[in-house]
């Protein structure tokens, strides 16, 4: 290692950090310019950028895992690469290609290696790359400029001293509108998911699950996670919604269960008055990998799923082998992993 960074990889949590360089790229007259590295952790942007009165910005969450061999290595960026350019496409801005994007990513986990946290801990480098719209503007018109950053955060383990399930309860909010920007990685979904996440750990829970915005009958997300459920006969299911953000370990775990674990999977609605046909559930994302949900509760009822305190056996196997295959202990279906070199 580069240097020694005295940071106690067992107990770090999930906040931020400012690591030694970001890399920032800017786009101006219709192109991005070659982008850099920089020790400055601050932006300097007009007052009247449209990522700060229009919400015009988008963003991104990717990790880089340390092999047990000392080697470091990302999961899957190219997916987060073409998310962002979902996003960037629904909110008028302009895409990143997706090698730039990739390159980016292992600029900034090469400068910050220090950073990367040993294998073992269970912690790895958090990647936030964003987009956002820049320059003088006040109509509300996409911007003149915009900026590319990547910055990274060490970050612990979500599990501390194994898997411990959380209870979630139903939002009577929505996150975001049918046909609006809920499939986009978008902030205006987060500053609308706040005061109900503050409602719902209030009142002891984790976080809370969100309904299909028109209907308000079926599971869309789970706070900033995807939901999944095994069925009584072993089946892996994940909601289908054009409002849910693509969770880049749902298809992952979609992929696992199928092809490692030889279940049948299936992404279609999963209707809250119908917990009963689940024997065990989970939410997904990048940050929690797999959290066990232990119960939901909807109109005063809590269903508990396999158990409030210990993780069920199909969750548990789906989980090691997402771990393992992240970490570079199992090994990875063909392009998932990109070496940090
Ligand atoms: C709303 C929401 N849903 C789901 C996810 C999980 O997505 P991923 O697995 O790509 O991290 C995230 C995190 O990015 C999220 O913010």
């Amino acid at each position: 290692m580069s240097k020694n960074v005295n940071i106690d990889w067992s107990n770090l949590g999930f906040n931020y950090i400012k690591t030694d360089f970001r890399y920032v790229s800017r786009w101006k007259d219709g192109k991005w310019d070659e982008g850099k590295l920089t020790e400055d952790n601050k932006l300097s942007i007009s007052e009247a950028s449209t990522a700060l009165h229009y919400g015009q910005q988008c963003f991104e969450g990717l990790k880089a895992y340390r092999r047990k061999d000392g080697e470091i290595q990302l999961f899957r960026p190219d997916q987060n690469a073409r998310r962002l350019n979902d996003s960037c496409k629904r909110i008028l801005m302009p895409e990143i290609p997706v090698e730039k994007f990739i390159d980016a990513c292992i600029q900034v986990v090469k400068a910050n290696e220090a950073y990367v946290p040993p294998h073992g801990t269970g912690a790895t480098l958090y990647l936030r790359p964003f987009v956002i719209g820049v320059g003088d503007n006040v109509g509300v018109k996409p911007a003149p400029e915009y900026i590319f950053c990547v910055f990274c955060v060490p970050v612990g383990p979500y599990f501390k001293g194994g898997m411990t399930p959380v209870n979630f309860n139903v939002s009577e909010y929505d996150r975001a509108a049918p046909y609006g920007t809920g499939a986009a990685k978008v902030g205006g979904n987060y500053a609308a998911s706040l005061y109900p996440h503050e409602l719902a750990t209030k009142k002891g829970f984790a976080d809370c699950i969100y309904l299909d915005p028109a209907t308000h009958t079926k599971i869309e997300e789970v706070g900033a996670a995807n939901f999944f459920g095994i069925t009584k006969d072993n089946k892996f299911i994940t909601p289908k919604s054009p409002s849910i953000l693509p969770s880049i370990t749902k298809y992952s775990l979609l992929y696992i269960a199928e092809n490692y674990l030889k279940m049948e999977v299936e992404e279609r609605d999963v209707l809250i008055d119908n917990l009963d046909e689940f024997k065990e559930a989970g939410a997904c994302g990048t940050a929690a990998v797999i959290t066990p949900i232990g119960g939901i509760e909807y109109k005063n009822k809590l269903h508990v799923f396999h158990s409030e305190t210990e993780v069920g056996p199909v969750t548990k196997k789906l989980y090691d082998t997402l771990y393992g295959i992240q970490f570079g202990d199992v090994d990875a279906p063909e392009g998932w992993i990109v070496e940090v070199k």
